[in-house]
């Protein structure tokens, strides 16, 4: 696993940027694995600048995002589906016909699930994938559990991410309570995986996955038994780690 600690938010996001550039310079058709939430907000922002500069080319990439609630159409504004279309799709030159999110209105969620693995299958896997982590250790919405699931499937989200996510809506209530989630055996098919760990509430957490620890109840530590892991951390988060 490697660490890199940077200064701030902004440097954090710049690195990424830079590390998915890479990535689709190699290999203009990657498969580039997507998260919402605050965390890559920075980074999708680089990746929109980089195209206008025209320093990267996303019309032949494929996208693939590791979540959605379930209950919400891709045209409610707290869908991952607007997230990611108003965040970055609608920016860059990306062919939005070729950009991934499970469908959390499937009326078969656990097909819906089954099928997304199988497209990412077909796709030949993620080559990147941009994770984020809650503050109870959860990865997408991988939550802390005696037991966790390998492939794609709906998920019952726990009280803390209800409240960490119902900063995004007008009331708690209206927080979804499930949602459809790639699970932690495809994450880990990835062929490299970025973590990017905003914000000192993370810190706790953090420190678990560093110590080598791999539990359920702490999800993101299943990244330890990856080869390819980039954790990128602010400076602030990583004083209370070390
Ligand atoms: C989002 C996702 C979540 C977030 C996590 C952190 O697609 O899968 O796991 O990465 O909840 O959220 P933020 O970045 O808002 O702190």
């Amino acid at each position: 696993m490697k660490v890199v600690i940077v200064e701030n938010y902004k440097e954090m996001s710049k690195k990424a940027a830079d590390m998915i550039k890479e990535t689709v310079k190699e290999n203009p058709e990657a498969v580039l694995g997507l998260a919402t939430g605050s965390t890559p907000e920075g980074l999708y922002n680089e990746l929109i600048d980089m195209n206008k500069k025209g320093e990267v080319d996303f019309s032949n990439v494929t996208t693939v995002n590791l979540d959605e609630y379930i209950g919400l159409d891709g045209n409610n504004t707290q869908s991952y589906r607007y997230f990611m279309n108003n965040k970055l799709f609608d920016h860059i030159n990306v062919n939005k016909e070729r950009t991934f999110v499970p469908n959390g209105m499937a009326e078969n969620i656990e097909e819906e699930g089954k099928n997304y693995d199988k497209k990412i299958d077909e796709l030949g896997g993620i080559d990147v994938q941009i994770l984020g982590i809650g503050v109870n250790g959860h990865i997408a919405f991988n939550e802390p559990d005696d037991v966790l699931t390998a492939g794609t499937h709906k998920t019952k989200l726990t009280k803390s991410t209800i409240e960490a996510n119902s900063r995004f809506f007008d009331t708690i209530e209206e927080v979804p309570t499930e949602a459809i989630t790639m699970g932690l055996g495809q994450i880990l098919k990835s062929k490299k995986i970025i973590l990017l760990v905003k914000g000192i509430n993370k810190a706790e957490v953090v420190r678990e996955l560093l110590q080598g620890v791999i539990t359920t109840k702490n999800p993101s530590t299943m990244l330890n038994m990856h080869r390819d892991v980039t954790i990128i951390m602010e400076k602030e988060v990583y004083e209370l780690i070390k």
